[in-house]
């Protein structure tokens, strides 16, 4: 078995419902969190796990995405003849690497958006990012699920631990403890209630999967919310496969959702060469008025 992961798929065929109305007719995925788009952050997380070939899922209104990492020869001559070099090499840095793209025809859920990828990710193992799920730089997290993976063999899974106020909102995993932050997963429940949940353990938007999963995909029938859901095809495949969770314990912001998107724009903002004192500055000012404001 290769168990080297040189594909991942990126799925970004969502409607973005939690971003409406911005995402009536522009991708969620190309929301910028301070100036580059969300996508931009997962993929370069790829790059740094030495993933080779990056398919993206792509849907209706989602064409700025292929725009986005396209050449740009008008603008990229405008900067050389300007002598914009730092900016030129900023759009130009990910001008070389393989990108595939395919329209998922409806928004018929996560599960279906992996199915789309088959025909290229044929039988090896592959990653899957959720853009939406953005992950500082400096965290180790994919790389840690790719090492997990070669040692044994087997479907690897992100997890978080959420409050149980929110299990409601993830996947949620029954396991037991197989190491240092690794769980042997034994049963998966697709937003649960807090009574039903196994535990508060939460799959987030990270995975190695092997391509055992495309044929339970294909057979899934609809489950939550009338969608072709991955944790279904997970539980199908615990019948066939082991699978493991890793616990991720760095930070994470959900920018799907509103309040996670301007989390993760303060986070990258105050790790920007270019503007972090002033903004931190800007954040010192404004948390001393509103102090001052709930005081009086
Ligand atoms: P989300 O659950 O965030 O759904 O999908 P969404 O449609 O993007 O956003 P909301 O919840 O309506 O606000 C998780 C990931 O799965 C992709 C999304 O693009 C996102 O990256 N996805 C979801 C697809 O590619 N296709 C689908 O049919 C559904």
């Amino acid at each position: 078995m290769d168990k080297k992961i040189k594909k991942a798929i990126f799925p970004a065929g969502g409607l973005g419902t939690r971003f409406l109305p911005a995402t009536k007719a522009s991708p969620k995925e190309m929301l910028p969190i301070v100036d580059k788009p969300m996508i931009q952050y997962a993929i370069e997380e790829a790059i740094g796990c030495n993933i080779e070939e990056f398919i993206i899922i792509t849907g209706k209104y989602k064409r700025a995405i292929e725009d986005h990492f396209d050449s740009a020869y008008e603008l990229e001559e405008n900067l050389r003849k300007s002598d914009k070099k730092k900016l030129l090499e900023e759009i130009t840095r990910l001008n070389h690497i393989k990108l595939a793209y395919i329209r998922q025809r409806a928004a018929l859920g996560l599960g279906h958006a992996i199915l789309c990828a088959k025909p290229f990710v044929k039988d090896e193992p592959f990653a899957v990012l959720l853009s939406d799920d953005v992950i500082d730089t400096e965290e180790t997290l994919l790389k840690d699920m790719i090492r997990l993976y070669g040692k044994y063999g087997c479907p690897v899974v992100a997890l978080e631990e959420v409050p149980i106020s929110e299990v409601n909102k993830y996947g949620i995993i029954k396991g037991t403890a197989a190491g240092d932050s690794v769980y042997k997963i034994s049963d998966l429940i697709e937003k649960p209630s807090k009574e039903k949940a196994p535990s508060n353990l939460a799959i987030i938007g990270r995975y190695i999967l092997t391509s055992e999963i495309f044929a339970i995909l294909e057979k899934l029938p609809p489950g939550k919310g009338g969608e072709i859901q991955l944790t279904d095809a997970l539980k199908a495949l615990l019948k066939k496969q082991a699978i493991y969770g890793y616990l991720f314990k760095g930070k994470r912001y959900d920018a799907g959702d509103k309040l996670g998107y301007l989390k993760a724009t303060v986070n990258f903002a105050l790790k920007n060469t270019e503007i972090s004192d002033s903004f931190a500055r800007y954040l010192l000012d404004i948390t001393m008025t509103l102090k001052h404001k709930k005081q009086h």
